[in-house]
């Protein structure tokens, strides 16, 4: 599968402006030193564009993902693992094209945990043989895709995922190449993978590998480990140590072993949190060296698939404040217009996480008070987040959410019917370039209209009717040459492409457009 040709992806913008300054160590963190800087009006500024500029052209809520820093966390991965170890990105992490196709460029595989992200490793021009299928489960259809366009290898998580794979494969009459993931039970200090739900217990392996070995169409490879968050690197080492006796085990019967997975999980830093950096692995690749030698061990091709370590901190969010609220005599409490469903789900999904939230056009100003920042959706619990030291805000000042590169992006859903937010890339000579549009009211509404399309050819139209509502006319108004709607929203001439800066109004047409297809699909058929 090709990507789009060149001329049909979107342009990159020229931003740069004006001159910037250092920002004051009572905002900055260290690990966005190489990106961050401010403007003498005290506006926060991204690969030197103020961000100002950037809303103006894209409007709020936004993520901006900084390439530079992308690029820079895949090579400091590369330095530290050299040659030897292949590396994988964990697609479920930001699965954004433009993110893959740039880990395609650093030289790293691709980790996919559905046929929908193996479909993406495709379409960023990946081949087949650089994408591996590891998740919990998959049905018939899945491994029919993988085994089709014969991907890397296919990891099982349970006896019945091996069982399912050897079926299929065997009612396809085509080899699988399967990877067994394996629970090893560990407990180093506070670490523990024993309550983790992935991989096989260490004491059913022999179970599971002969099975997988008894079943003719399955292709046995090796093993996989994905033991969660791993906040120390002496994790990596004792999981290698299992691996490499077990591996030892295995070749002894003469089982050959080509493949060895220690997974992800590296840490990345959200708020206060400490990450260990990927350099305090520097010297494991000689470690498994030496481990392998000294259990005298064939040598096989051994794996690593960091996710979020490569891109969470280089995505920041972009918010505009709509309100502030007093709550009596300490409390305070600023809305904004993104919110933890639809722009940063972690705050709710992860117990007492607390992201940095710079007050992005008031860098000059010093934090006065504690505010709690709520989101915009109809939910008592969504707040961004606690407690925290800011300056005085108003309404059309701006918030940058630092950090929100993995896992924001990605389970962001559309709760209260609301857009999920639009995706843009800044490269270090400020241009930009948007790398995904904000969702449209068609985009949301498809799947319950092609229910109503289904039920029966008039039915979308009699439910169109009942309140005689165009909704197309009204949202534009009767359109004026000026381009501004009789409304008086400007109805942005670019906004089905991405480009620009998309309101509401551009979108209502797709979704009428929609409707109109369907009727025109319905009085067909
Ligand atoms: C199989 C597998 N590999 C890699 C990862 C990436 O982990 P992280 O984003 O924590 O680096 C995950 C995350 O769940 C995973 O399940």
């Amino acid at each position: 599968m090709k990507p789009p040709p060149e001329s049909a992806a979107p342009e990159r913008t020229a931003m740069r402006t004006s001159r910037h300054q250092r920002i004051s160590h009572r905002y900055m963190r260290d690990r966005w030193k190489d990106f961050l800087a401010q403007d003498t009006r005290g506006m926060l500024m991204i690969e030197g564009v103020a961000v100002d500029r950037i809303i103006e052209k894209y409007g709020t809520p936004l993520y901006v993902m900084v390439e530079s820093e992308i690029r820079r966390r895949a090579r400091r991965f590369k330095k530290v693992f050299g040659q030897g170890i292949n590396l994988q990105y964990a697609v479920k992490c930001n699965s954004n094209l433009e993110i893959l196709r740039l880990m395609r460029e650093e030289g790293f595989d691709l980790d996919c945990s559905s046929v929908g992200e193996l479909i993406l490793g495709l379409l960023a021009d990946f081949k087949p043989r650089q994408l591996t299928f590891t998740n919990l489960y998959k049905t018939e259809q899945d491994l029919h895709f993988a085994a089709k366009i014969g991907v890397q290898s296919i990891t099982a998580d349970s006896i019945e995922d091996i069982e399912q794979i050897a079926r299929t494969a065997k009612k396809l009459k085509k080899h699988i190449d399967t990877v067994i993931r394996v629970n090893p039970m560990l407990q180093i200090g506070h670490y523990s993978t024993r309550n983790n739900k992935y991989g096989i217990p260490i004491g059913y392996i022999d179970r599971a590998v002969e099975l997988a070995r008894r079943s003719p169409f399955v292709d046995f490879q090796g093993f996989h480990f994905m033991g969660g968050y791993v906040h120390n690197p002496r994790v990596f080492k004792a999981a290698a140590r299992v691996f490499v006796k077990l591996i030892k085990r295995y070749q002894d019967e003469g089982i050959r072993i080509k493949t060895l997975s220690l997974g992800g999980g590296f840490p990345a830093a959200i708020g206060d949190d400490e990450a260990f950096p990927i350099e305090a692995m520097r010297d494991f690749p000689r470690y498994f060296d030496r481990l392998l030698r000294r259990h005298n061990v064939q040598p096989f091709r051994l794996i690593f698939e960091p996710g979020k370590s490569i891109v969470l901190n280089a995505g920041i969010g972009l918010m505009k404040v709509i309100s502030k609220k007093r709550l009596g005599l300490n409390k305070r409490m600023v809305i904004a217009d993104g919110s933890t469903y639809n722009f940063v789900p972690d705050a709710i999904i992860q117990d007492g996480v607390q992201y940095d939230i710079l007050p992005a056009s008031q860098m000059n100003s010093r934090r006065i008070h504690t505010v709690t920042i709520a989101g915009n959706t109809c939910d008592a619990w969504d707040l961004i987040t606690k407690g925290i030291e800011m300056p005085k805000l108003r309404a059309g000042d701006l918030l940058a959410v630092m950090d929100v590169g993995a896992y924001a992006q990605v389970m962001a859903s559309n709760f209260n019917t609301i857009k999920r937010a639009s995706v843009v890339m800044i490269y270090p000579d400020g241009s930009t370039k948007p790398i995904r549009r904000r969702d449209r009211y068609s985009d949301m509404f498809a799947p319950e209209l092609d229910v109503l399309k289904l039920a029966g050819p008039n039915e979308l139209e009699r439910y169109n009717n009942i309140y005689r509502v165009n909704i197309d006319k009204i949202w534009r108004g009767n359109q004026k040459k000026n381009g501004k709607s009789g409304n008086g929203f400007s109805v942005s001439a670019k906004g089905s492409n991405g480009s620009g800066k998309e309101g509401q109004n551009d979108v209502a047409g797709s979704m009428m457009s929609s409707v109109k297809e369907t009727e025109r699909a319905n009085a067909l058929s």
